[in-house]
């Protein structure tokens, strides 16, 4: 009898600090929604067996050269294998890390999580191994932007952390609700990095339940304003988003003509998956960048979809418990996330062909972490998104099993976009 009323009043005492997560947990909603498939069932489904390999392996190093006249690195393929290796940053040497993240801070107990390194499958490649130095040296003078959703936050954060170990960055812009904007300086380096928040990178109006409008709207054809302003002043572009796609959403293209909906079975329009959807409004901003950029020495990055990991419901306290990654084999990749990613490889790929056959300067590249994330079930807050989260017992206690800790296995993410900027440099 106690139970719901236990939960309420965490829920709302929560609230405050942990809407930002909400919201996008309350995306997952609508993949049960749209897909036939419940999105909870998929997570069992996939899981076959369970732990990693327990085997400990130092650090891979020192084989970049004999990758010298190889084919590149591909990032995508690999497995986790356990390192001695320290993270860069903690909880406390790092102001940034949005309260929710800060997994060792909220008193999350088991440590094994951080100690993971992402070794691609072709073993002469070196696991991405991030220097701070490095990367501010690359991105010198330059401004680097992430745009997208609060999976962009995360990534930004990661990075902020990371780059944080080398140069003290000020602050020196943050406004919209929630700390939707945001820019840092480096001034040793003359760095600028930002994060400008657009979670369909296109023109949309979110839905509004107060006025019983259910669906959001999407304008395919407009960049959002919010970004598309502000791109003469950045030098590097990160797309990073595809979660909200997945919600119920009318569509409009050239002209604004109604092209059709994702919900089809209610409502008289045409069917237009979120797939398609998601694709779409990244051709347009893609085409956006390259339209202004295409001569340029700039650069723009698409960070490939992560899918959450909840086992049970999301919204009925479903957790994410386990301690170290999935092997190889443990799991297979559902149409959700292989179509996302999907879409992403191949707007890239369109984009990538459309600056070479003009001879332009503009790189473009995807920063492909859809596999290497999928396999850390282990890397989420879980309940750790607030301290003490058991204090009131452990019933009704919610789970973040989206976003990602850190210091975690995101900061995998920023080791690639390094080594991607260091090729892009030697070319
Ligand atoms: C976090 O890092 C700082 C700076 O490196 C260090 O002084 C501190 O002891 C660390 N804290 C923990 C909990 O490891
Ligand atoms: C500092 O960085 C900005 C980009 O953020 C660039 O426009 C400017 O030219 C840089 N200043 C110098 C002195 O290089
Ligand atoms: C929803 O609609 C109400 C009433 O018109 C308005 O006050 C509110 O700002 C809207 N919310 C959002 C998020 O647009
Ligand atoms: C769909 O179209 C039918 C026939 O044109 C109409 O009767 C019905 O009201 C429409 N439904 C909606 C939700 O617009």
């Amino acid at each position: 009898m106690g139970k719901p009323k236990n939960q309420t009043h965490i829920i709302r005492k929560l609230m405050p600090y942990v809407l930002y997560t909400l919201i996008p947990l309350a995306l997952l909603h609508y993949y049960t929604y749209i897909s036939p498939r419940c999105y909870i069932q998929i997570a069992h489904k996939r899981l076959k067996t369970t732990a990693a390999s327990d085997s400990i392996t130092p650090p891979v190093q020192g084989k970049a050269a004999e990758l010298k006249n190889q084919p590149r690195c591909d990032y995508f393929d690999g497995h986790w294998v356990q390192t001695i290796a320290k993270p860069l940053y903690n909880g406390t040497s790092c102001g940034t890390i949005k309260w929710a993240q800060n997994c060792m801070i909220n008193g999350r107990p088991d440590t094994g999580y951080l100690y993971w390194q992402w070794q691609p499958k072709d073993n002469r490649c070196p696991a991405p191994v991030f220097d701070a130095s490095v990367f501010l040296g690359i991105i010198k003078n330059k401004h680097i932007a992430f745009i997208g959703d609060s999976l962009a936050r995360n990534q930004l954060e990661s990075l902020i952390c990371l780059l944080s170990t080398a140069s003290k960055p000020e602050l020196v812009y943050q406004g919209g609700d929630d700390l939707k904007f945001r820019r840092w300086v480096f001034y040793e380096y003359n760095v600028t990095l930002s994060s400008l928040w657009s979670q369909y990178l296109v023109k949309g109006i979110d839905r509004n339940q107060s006025k019983g409008i259910d669906h959001n709207t999407l304008y395919f054809d407009t960049p959002n304003e919010k970004w598309a302003s502000e791109l003469d002043q950045i030098d590097i572009v990160v797309f990073h988003n595809g979660h909200w796609f997945v919600q119920k959403a009318i569509y409009y293209g050239e002209g604004n003509q109604l092209l059709g909906c994702n919900f089809p079975q209610e409502s008289n329009c045409t069917e237009l998956n979120f797939y398609d959807a998601f694709r779409k409004a990244l051709r347009t901003s893609l085409k956006e960048v390259t339209k202004r950029f295409i001569k340029s020495d700039k650069a723009v990055v698409v960070a490939t979809f992560t899918l959450a990991h909840f086992e049970g419901d999301w919204d009925k306290f479903g957790t994410c418990l386990r301690t170290e990654p999935y092997k190889e084999g443990d799991v297979e990749m559902q149409d959700l996330e292989k179509n996302m990613r999907k879409a992403a490889i191949e707007e890239v790929a369109t984009a990538v062909k459309d600056v070479k056959e003009v001879a332009g300067g503009l790189r473009i590249g995807a920063l492909d972490v859809t596999k290497l994330t999928f396999l850390r079930p282990d890397g989420h807050p879980g309940p750790y998104m607030f301290p003490n989260p058991f204090a009131n017992g452990k019933e009704g206690v919610m789970n973040d099993c989206m976003h990602w800790c850190l210091p975690g296995p995101i900061d995998t993410w920023n080791a690639i976009l390094l080594e991607l900027m260091k090729r892009w440099k030697d070319e």
